[in-house]
């Protein structure tokens, strides 16, 4: 595994001669990193499945350079789409549209559908532009585990299993693309991210999907059920109402010899070596806290309490990403 900083010259230009060659590249999104491969050469794309040991039934999202060339790989585009990608492309909203038959099935996971993503962040741009075809990407972590927002964190998760990681920084957005269905009547969202219910209603009709860890829940997005975005420790929500139980399992924990972090958007009474309070400004708190939980299983916590998030559409996936992660 070569990182390699995009400000060296040929960065893009050999990233790019990787992913026609076939093999794997990790690079930055505006969202969080991606784990690249050419999107329509089955063989590249299953290196990726390979490297995250993630599960053939989890499908993976299509990054391309522009709606048009997200067009070419959809069977159809309904109204919806179109009105979503003007307002949002380039950005971190993905669409899932019924697919051609040019994307490989292990792409979508053998479902009649592609989820398809114009990303903003200028590396990725470039990326798109100089490898000149569709790149598949997941987040760019082992299956399960946090998402990485630094090339430090993909190297930490993936190591030698991918060839080559793009170093653009630190991502803007800190948690996955929103990812919405258009292939009913309704837009229905599968994964809330950055764009929320209200900016997507504000474009198109649309709803919250279907939301239950149950086993017998469908599987609307599959690999969506699964403890997922999870750092190594076991992680608890609590209300600031709780503080002084809270206050108490933490000493406790401590005269044990355990190492406690603690996560907050307010001011709380607690004390615990590995303390973080987030700002309470959704926008912000996104952006920092896969990075925080990060610092917590370097830190080598054995458990983390995280505040419950304010109440309010805009920290909506933030409550899905702790809530996953609490399972
Ligand atoms: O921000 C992001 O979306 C990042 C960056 C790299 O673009 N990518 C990402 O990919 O988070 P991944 O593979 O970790 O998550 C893809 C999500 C999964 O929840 C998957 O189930 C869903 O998209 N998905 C992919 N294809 C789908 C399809 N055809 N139908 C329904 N859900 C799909
Ligand atoms: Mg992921």
């Amino acid at each position: 595994m070569r990182v390699v900083s995009v400000e060296e010259p040929s960065a893009i230009a050999e990233a790019a001669a990787i992913i026609r060659g076939g093999g794997l590249v990790a690079f930055p999104t505006e969202t969080v990193y991606g784990l690249g491969a050419n999107a329509l050469e089955a063989s590249a794309v299953r290196k990726i499945f390979d490297a995250k040991g993630r599960p053939s039934f989890n499908p993976l999202i299509v990054h391309v350079r522009d709606a048009a060339a997200a067009r070419e790989l959809a069977a159809a585009w309904p109204p919806a789409a179109e009105a979503l990608a003007v307002k949002f492309w380039p950005g971190p909203l993905t669409i899932v549209v019924p697919k051609r038959s040019v994307v490989p099935d292990i792409v979508s996971a053998g479902l009649g559908t592609v989820a398809l993503r114009v990303p903003s962040h200028p590396v990725a741009r470039a990326l798109l532009d100089a490898a000149g075809v569709p790149i598949a990407a997941p987040s760019a972590n082992r299956s399960t585990e946090l998402s990485p927002t630094r090339a430090e964190h993909v190297a930490k998760s993936l190591g030698d299993r991918v060839e080559m990681i793009l170093d653009g920084g630190s991502t803007e957005v800190g948690l996955e693309s929103t990812v919405v269905d258009v292939t009913g009547d309704v837009v229905v969202i599968l994964r809330p991210g950055r764009i929320s219910l209200d900016e997507l209603n504000r474009v198109t009709r649309t709803i919250r999907g279907v939301d239950q860890p149950e086993e017998e829940a469908p599987r609307s997005s599959p690999g969506m059920m699964e403890r997922h975005y999870a750092p190594r420790a076991r992680l608890e929500l609590f209300d600031a109402a709780e503080i002084e139980e809270v206050r108490r399992r933490v000493a406790a924990a401590h005269e044990r010899g355990a190492k406690i972090a603690v996560l907050l958007h307010e001011e709380l009474p607690v004390e615990s070596e590995l303390y973080v309070k987030l700002p309470r400004d959704a926008r912000m708190y996104g952006r920092l806290l896969y990075e925080t939980l990060h610092t917590f299983d370097d830190g080598g916590c054995d458990m983390i309490f995280v505040q419950r998030p304010p109440v309010g559409d805009e920290w909506a996936a933030i409550l899905d990403r702790l809530q996953r992660a609490a399972r």
